[in-house]
């Protein structure tokens, strides 16, 4: 979906109301000690595969302000925006737009792992605050773990393991695993391999195919002579829809179990339609989670952006709400980077999907659901690992 003037509207009527209503988180705080606009680099892809998933971020992270009264610390706010297109190649370019060029204070971004993995050093070269709304890189809050870099959303491994171990507890005894070849795939599947065959199963095959390509025609007729007793995968946005269609298209829906990292099924189900039904997927959210977050945040998004939330907008949602936390802490005043990433560390956020809190590379620990897609919902049916966290992988903070 794209982000009309119309949408920014709503969202600064949001804006309006609460603070019309005394709402604002910001009330009683000593004004501002730095003078000026406080400046929000947004490195997202709004173009290719991941598209929509950059969109949903972004309409999400304004929606946090703008019920912050649209505001951080009591300064007032200016985004600037690029398109990384997820192609690592422009990565370094067009996090230098934001960090030399616009002198941003804070950057945020992005979706795919390999521009992420880019930004990440930019951003510990030239000591920018960085917060990452979706790129799972293990690494970055493992053995490469930064004090100014914080990740609101999953670590690729989580979402492998989780699924593995489902797997395993159901005894399936094999799998053949496929992906796209570059990290977030590599480690999604590693995590999968790592807790399945520690309970007992077989992966049979690893299979992948260049980012971000989808002619799967050849991997599905391997699959079927194959026939292990669970396909497991990691695709998401417009590569997630195709891979979802073709699998049910080529019938083997009726034969072989397809199960995945949810975002396989998130934010992609009116497009998947009837090929989705019944698809088992593990992830930190699930639609109708009914808790009090959930249910405000997914009226309130719904009712800015007349469509209804996904994932990457909870992760969105959660990058600025991490920010405000520390923001709000030094009131405004970003110089005093030691308080603010010390107020960052200990939020405990209130997120749609449960509570949140980080570990010590600043990756969330947060329980992993095994969901199934029903109707146009990915129905949490369980929660598959609670509290998941990672494990140091050498972060030294
Ligand atoms: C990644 O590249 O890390 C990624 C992209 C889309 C969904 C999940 C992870």
């Amino acid at each position: 979906m794209k982000l009309t003037l119309k949408h920014l509207r709503r969202v600064g009527a949001i804006a309006a109301a609460a603070a019309t209503a005394g709402l604002l988180l910001t009330s009683g705080q000593a004004p501002a000690q730095q003078p000026g606009k406080i400046k929000i680099g947004l490195m997202l892809p709004y173009t290719g595969t991941f598209a929509a998933l950059g969109t949903s971020i972004t309409n999400a992270f304004k929606l946090a302000i703008a019920e912050n009264g649209g505001k951080l610390g009591g300064r007032e706010i200016e985004y600037f925006t690029v398109d990384d297109e997820s192609d690592p190649a422009k990565a370094p370019d067009n996090a230098n737009k934001l960090i030399k060029r616009d002198q941003v204070d804070v950057l945020v971004g992005t979706v795919h792992s390999g521009v992420a993995l880019a930004m990440a050093k930019l951003a510990r070269d030239n000591n920018t605050l960085l917060i990452i709304p979706n790129a799972g890189a293990d690494e970055i809050t493992g053995p490469l773990c930064a004090a100014n870099v914080f990740r609101t959303s999953f670590s690729n491994s989580q979402m492998g393991i989780a699924m593995g171990k489902v797997m395993a507890e159901q005894t399936k005894k094999t799998a053949v695993t496929l992906t796209w070849k570059y990290a977030a795939g590599d480690e999604s599947v590693g995590g999968f391999k790592e807790a399945f065959e520690a309970g007992g199963g077989k992966v049979l095959k690893e299979m992948s195919l260049p980012f971000p390509q989808v002619e799967f025609q050849s991997y599905l007729t391997e699959i079927a002579a194959l026939k292990p007793d669970v396909v497991y995968v990691f695709f998401a946005g417009g590569g997630a829809v195709k891979f979802v269609k073709d699998y049910a298209a080529a019938g083997l829906n009726k034969t072989i179990p397809l199960v995945g990292a949810g975002f396989l099924t998130d934010g992609t189900l009116d497009a998947q339609g009837d090929a989705a039904q019944g698809l088992l997927t593990t992830l930190h959210y699930g639609d109708g989670l009914n808790i009090p977050k959930n249910n405000a945040f997914r009226a309130a998004y719904t009712k800015a952006y007349t469509t209804a939330p996904d994932v990457y907008a909870v992760q969105g949602y959660d990058a600025a709400q991490l920010l405000i936390a520390g923001v709000n802490a030094v009131k405004g005043d970003m110089s005093k980077r030691a308080e603010l990433v010390k107020a960052m560390e200990v939020a405990k956020l209130d997120s749609p999907r449960g509570s949140l809190a980080l570990n010590k590379g600043h990756n969330p620990i947060h329980d992993i659901y095994l969901r199934k897609v029903e109707g146009k919902e990915n129905k949490v049916i369980s929660v598959a690992v609670k509290n998941l966290t990672d494990p140091p992988r050498g972060c030294k903070l």
